[in-house]
């Protein structure tokens, strides 16, 4: 039987322990802000920026919304990015991904302040954590550790293995792990093996974006199983990358969808964003 990493649950904990840390910054007048930039009205981005919004909300952040038209060209975009930049107001800048395709995403992220940059996306946050110094940590990975953690999971010499190596979760994710001292594999589309190498994993951690895609054959019996995909089935039900019922029996943790890695990726943008107030006080 499996234990289920309730992250639901552990990312209502982290909420209600940032709620404190914003009362004693309220107490001591600081006021923290978050912006939050949609450009165009995809429903997908539409339900992330309202969570994030209900999620400021319940913890005492100030929320800045700006919708944009799909219309909206690079160069209004980043004069907004840089008008926030500026403002002192504002502690956390947020552009809500994927941007419409006219208008370059690396060009906007870059061009977010480093110290604004609450989600981590960042070259200058991206690198310090790669090399072990302080910075804003991409938020789904971070909300990975946290679960790890909070449930008593020791990730120290364990073999883990990382299937996906995009810049906002793979990469992240697998320099995160090293840094908790764990033995890291990342493995994409083109590695050999992938099956062979999955199942040497005592933390397996999926994030490839392929419903149902890890079975109980790519799993070690007892093996913690980490889901970061989510998509909806052929019955609208919410599911991930990993095959739950199929592992359910060989694991020894797994992380549900939904109710799993989702709900932390919030927690920690909040998380970011006290860190930034608290930094900057
Ligand atoms: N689109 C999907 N996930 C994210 C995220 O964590 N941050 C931003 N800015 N856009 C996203």
């Amino acid at each position: 039987m499996a234990f289920i990493i309730d992250g639901k649950k552990i990312s209502t904990q982290i909420k209600d322990e940032l709620k404190e840390r914003v009362s004693l910054l309220h107490k001591n007048g600081i006021q923290i802000t978050l912006a939050v930039i949609q450009v165009g009205n995809d429903p997908a981005s539409s339900v992330y920026v309202q969570n994030k919004k209900k999620a400021c909300e319940y913890i005492g952040i100030n929320s800045l919304s700006y919708e944009l038209p799909e219309t909206t060209t690079q160069e209004e975009l980043l004069s907004l990015v840089n008008k926030l930049n500026t403002d002192a107001t504002v502690n956390g800048i947020l552009v809500q991904l994927p941007l419409p395709k006219h208008i370059d995403e690396d060009t906007v992220i870059q061009n977010i302040l480093p110290a604004k940059d609450v989600d981590g996306f960042h070259p200058q946050n991206v690198g310090a954590l790669s090399i072990g110094q302080k910075g804003f940590i991409s938020c789904t990975p971070a909300g990975v550790i946290e679960l790890l953690k909070r449930s008593g999971i020791e990730i120290e010499g364990k073999e883990c293995v990382v299937l996906g190596r995009s810049n906002i979760v793979g990469k992240p994710m697998a320099l995160l792990m090293l840094r908790e001292n764990a033995t890291v594999t990342i493995c994409h589309s083109r590695t050999k093996n992938l099956i062979d190498t999955a199942k040497r994993a005592d933390i397996l951690i999926v994030a490839i974006g392929k419903q149902n895609f890890v079975t109980k054959d790519f799993v070690k019996e007892g093996a913690v199983v980490i889901d970061v995909g989510m998509h909806r089935n052929e019955n609208n039900k919410l599911c991930g990358d990993i095959d739950y019922n199929d592992v359910y029996e060989k694991v020894s943790a797994i992380t549900p969808v939904p109710g799993g890695v989702g709900p932390m990726t919030i927690a920690m943008l909040m998380n970011n964003c006290v860190e930034s107030a608290e930094l900057s006080k």
